[in-house]
């Protein structure tokens, strides 16, 4: 681990030393810098409720699949065939380890690493596979007993606490697949698109049924592929999350436990760095719509160790903003236990979260605690601790004008419906001052960022609602 930081480091000062004299181009931490690559990575992934995969849907393979391409002499040549994207369990491939081959978990983590061999670019310092768009369905069947507590394996419980409609609403998705094809008009254009309502046609309208689409389309070759993202919740699934994420290209990401594969070929390490992007939300999704204009996720442990796969120990860190303005702030004077236990100005001043006349309540939505966490401040809100493999921290920030310093939006409605912008988001500069729980007195962890993403989380709707947006030139830059 610190042979490979300092590997970094070398690499990096070599990088910007020839940058330096040509001037124009900044480091990036991305492997297709503002998404202008014409021959195009991007992957597929569904997560049941745990992040992981408990049941594929019916003849739908492992829900792992990539769309990856050259393209040559006005042709694309495809490296991911419709063969490779229906694997599924007990259906062996190169590399696969023989313990994964029946189990259904074990064998999409496998899938996503050998279709990263498939797709993977050589670079500089290190090689990257794809963009990850990520789809999860939130309904938990407490009675299955499928899902850890803690990264502990815990028992069955009653329902009411989680949505679920009874038997196999945890399932996995349909998935329809229309690979990229390149257009008379030079458009190269493709898709993932489904429903998790097994059995449903989504050829006869969406009254009533989940569904989900993401559709990227370039135009021409300088300028950024565009991906278009729809999510619609149903009755049976009323909280779903679709995010487009760029991902380690190895290591742990945030929310997984096991090796991924990703865009991020150098990871991104609080302060030094920002995230430029383009983002025009067209439909909100409704009120419970949980818009993330930038989540990013990493892992370590409550003594700042970083993560090693150990559930028990390894602590997921989320920080977000979200910016549908229809989210109100949970964190404030009456609800000390929904704030973080303190803020950090950008000079480096501490406001503690009793100081009523100076704490910042409206730029936080929520902040929670990961449950097994031993010296916690009271009053105290403690993660949802089944969502995750090991346990969570979450802190989740609104458009505020505190955040001004770092580029993030400063009022309600900023970057929402009618409000599309490019973004330079000073998301190291931020994250460097967020509260962030560890034991007293261990070492500060470092705050290495595993994965970087944007779109929304409908936290459990009861109403059908439809979210719309596009995201185009994403970038991370070293500053
Ligand atoms: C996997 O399942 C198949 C079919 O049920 C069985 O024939 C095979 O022995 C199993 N392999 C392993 C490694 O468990
Ligand atoms: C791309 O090139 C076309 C002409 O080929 C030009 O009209 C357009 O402005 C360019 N776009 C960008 C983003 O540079
Ligand atoms: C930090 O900034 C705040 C206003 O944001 C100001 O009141 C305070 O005096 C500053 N502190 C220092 C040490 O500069
Ligand atoms: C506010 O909280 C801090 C940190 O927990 C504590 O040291 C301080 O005594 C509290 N102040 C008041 C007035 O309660």
């Amino acid at each position: 681990m610190a042979m490979e930081a300092h590997l970094h480091v070398v690499f990096l000062l070599v990088n910007v030393i020839v940058l330096g004299v040509s001037g124009a181009r900044r480091e990036t931490a991305v492997g297709d810098p503002g998404m202008r690559r014409d021959g195009l990575r991007v992957a597929f992934e569904a997560w049941n409720f745990c992040n992981e995969v408990g049941q594929e849907a019916p003849g739908m393979g492992s829900p792992r699949a990539a769309d990856c391409f050259d393209l040559s002499s006005s042709s694309l040549k495809h490296k991911v065939s419709e063969a490779d994207n229906k694997l599924g369990v007990g259906k062996p491939f190169p590399g696969l380890a023989p313990g994964a081959l029946n189990n259904t978990d074990l064998y999409a983590v496998q899938k996503e690493l050998y279709l990263g061999s498939l797709c993977q670019v050589e670079d500089t310092p290190n090689p990257w596979q794809f963009w990850m768009v990520m789809l999860k369905n939130g309904n938990y069947d407490t009675t299955s007993g499928l899902c850890p507590r803690n990264g502990k394996k815990a028992p069955p419980f009653g329902p009411g606490r989680f949505p679920c409609f009874g038997k196999g609403c945890m399932n996995q998705p349909m998935l329809f697949h229309q690979q990229t094809k390149l257009s008379d008009g030079g458009i190269m254009r493709g898709s993932f698109k489904g429903t998790y309502d097994l059995g449903s046609d989504i050829g006869n309208g969406l009254d009533g049924i989940s569904f989900y689409e993401v559709l990227w389309e370039k135009k021409d070759s300088n300028e950024s592929w565009v991906f278009s993202h729809k999510l619609k919740t149903s009755k049976k699934y009323p909280w779903l999350m679709l995010y487009l994420r760029a991902d380690a290209t190895k290591g742990f990401s945030g929310g997984y436990h096991y090796d991924t594969r990703g865009m991020l070929k150098i990871l991104p390490e609080s302060p030094n760095f920002k995230v430029r992007v383009t983002l025009d939300v067209k439909q909100g999704g409704g009120p419970k719509s949980q818009f993330y204009l930038i989540d990013i996720g990493s892992c370590w442990k409550n003594n700042g160790a970083p993560c090693d796969g150990d559930v028990l120990t390894d602590i997921t860190r989320y920080s977000e903003m979200i910016i549908n303005p229809e989210t109100p702030a949970w964190c404030s004077p009456t609800n000390l236990g929904n704030c973080p236990p303190y803020h950090i100005t950008p000079n480096d001043t501490k406001i503690y979260r009793n100081d009523t006349a100076n704490f910042p309540y409206g730029a936080y939505h929520y902040y929670c605690a990961p449950e097994n966490a031993l010296f916690l401040e009271k009053p105290v809100s403690t993660c949802d601790p089944y969502s995750n493999p090991q346990a969570q921290e979450l802190v989740q920030l609104l458009p505020h004008p505190i955040w001004a310093d770092y580029g993030y939006p400063t009022k309600q409605g900023d970057g929402w419906v009618g409000d599309a912008r490019t973004w330079e988001l000073d998301v190291g500069g931020l994250a460097s001052r967020l509260y962030f729980y560890q034991d007293p007195g261990t070492p500060p962890a470092r705050r290495v960022w595993g994965s970087i993403d944007m779109g929304t989380e409908i936290f459990v709707s009861d109403r059908d609602e439809v979210a719309e947006w596009t995201i185009s030139d994403f970038d991370v830059i070293f500053t």
